[in-house]
């Protein structure tokens, strides 16, 4: 007997990386090692066909990320494309690149959202995270030019050893600089930040410390702002449903056109991508292989396969899976009841004892560079 055809909701959100090219190196940050040359990004043309067909298929909000979406020339046009076909646009940005006058462009343009991420509150600190010396500032300044063009702005704080004691200081800091929602998200472990996992794990007393005194501040800073709290993965009982499930909510667009599931989708052996210059971004989400490869729970193996949470974390990150317990189809290592969990617990041990002998050990930063030199 035939299985009933399987019901696809249609995606809700579409991440676009416009770039790799940023100027900052963040140590933690989810962009693949092999980054993209400019000489592979897709054209203007190219970008705004995306956008058409996004809002066609259903897509209601799109981020305009990157690397740093600034890079592109053509962002004021790509902004203006997206508000005309009706999405609703979130810029995500590092800030460097942007001007005031940048700023409110493309707030009359149709721009939404601006969410700008944050290294530290304490500039020495947030400047040596980033690899770029003046970034900071430049943020604070940028933040102003953003709720001065009457933009709703987000602040995007990626917490870690080096920045761990002053996670409670980044909300504060958001209020400040007149936001309306903070993102305190405790590093992920993919791309460049498992390659620096040694240098950015903090020990589980600083994360527990830093998670309580985030969420003591919920109640003081209710009326004002929102806090948006990831907590780390390493830690906890149960894994997260990432990105809503696979394949269910949302797409990620490569610069150079391939549609995956997740920004880390492309670390799983074996999945084939399509790229937008072949395929529609209708036949991609209903068809491709890579979004059906875990779709649904017919791939789980036990304990997911009969365990009643699997429909609300779907077993968690594939990613993840694959990259502590060696296959994406296991339990994400995350969850308790994986027999792979134990060693997770291991292995942020392992990574955090390092701050105890080097508590500003090296990063490697990441550089577009280090793939120039690799190709
Ligand atoms: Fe989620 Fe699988 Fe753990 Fe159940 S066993 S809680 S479905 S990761
Ligand atoms: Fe790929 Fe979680 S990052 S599924």
């Amino acid at each position: 007997m035939n299985a009933a055809p399987r019901e696809i909701p249609k995606p809700v959100g579409l991440l676009a990386e416009l770039t790799h090219r940023c100027p900052l190196g963040c140590p933690y940050c989810s962009n693949p090692l092999a980054l993209e040359p400019r000489a592979n990004e897709l054209d203007t043309e190219a970008w705004l066909e995306v956008f058409s067909q996004a809002a066609a298929l259903g897509v209601l909000h799109v981020h305009l990320s990157g690397g740093e979406p600034a890079a592109r020339s053509d962002l004021a046009q790509i902004v203006a494309h997206c508000a005309n076909v009706g999405l609703y646009t979130n810029l995500i940005t590092s800030g460097i690149g942007l001007t005031e006058a940048r700023i409110q462009d493309l707030a009359v343009l149709g721009l939404d959202h601006v969410q700008l991420s944050i290294q530290d509150t304490d500039e020495s600190s947030a400047d040596r995270i980033a690899g770029y010396e003046g970034a900071f500032t430049r943020k604070l300044e940028v933040a102003r030019w953003v709720t001065d063009a009457g933009l709703p702005l987000t602040l995007n704080a990626v917490i870690h050893r080096a920045n761990i004691s002053r996670a409670s200081a980044m909300v504060r800091l958001a209020v400040e600089l007149g936001a309306r929602r903070v993102e305190i998200a405790h590093a992920q472990y993919y791309g460049w930040g498992i390659l620096n996992r040694d240098a950015l794990m903090p020990s589980a007393e600083e994360a527990e410390a830093a998670i309580a005194e985030v969420e003591a501040l919920r109640a003081e800073t209710k009326n004002v702002l929102v806090i948006d709290h990831v907590i780390p993965d390493y830690h906890a009982r149960y894994p997260k449903a990432c990105m809503g499930g696979w394949g269910k909510r949302g797409l990620n667009i490569t610069p150079s056109g391939r549609a995956l599931p997740c920004h880390a989708a492309e670390t799983i052996p074996g999945l084939e991508f399509w790229n937008v210059a072949d395929h529609s971004l209708a036949e991609i989400w209903e068809s491709s292989p890579a979004f059906n490869a875990f779709r649904g729970f017919d791939w789980m193996r036990e304990p997911c396969r009969s365990c009643e949470r699997k429909t609300i974390d779907y077993g968690g990150c594939r990613c993840q899976a694959l990259a502590l317990a060696g296959d994406a189809r296991e339990a994400d290592p995350v969850c308790h009841l994986s027999p792979h969990h134990a060693a997770v617990a291991e292995q942020a041990a392992l990574s955090a004892r390092g701050a105890e002998t080097n508590p500003h050990p090296a990063y490697a930063y990441r550089r577009m560079r280090q793939h120039a030199e690799a190709e």
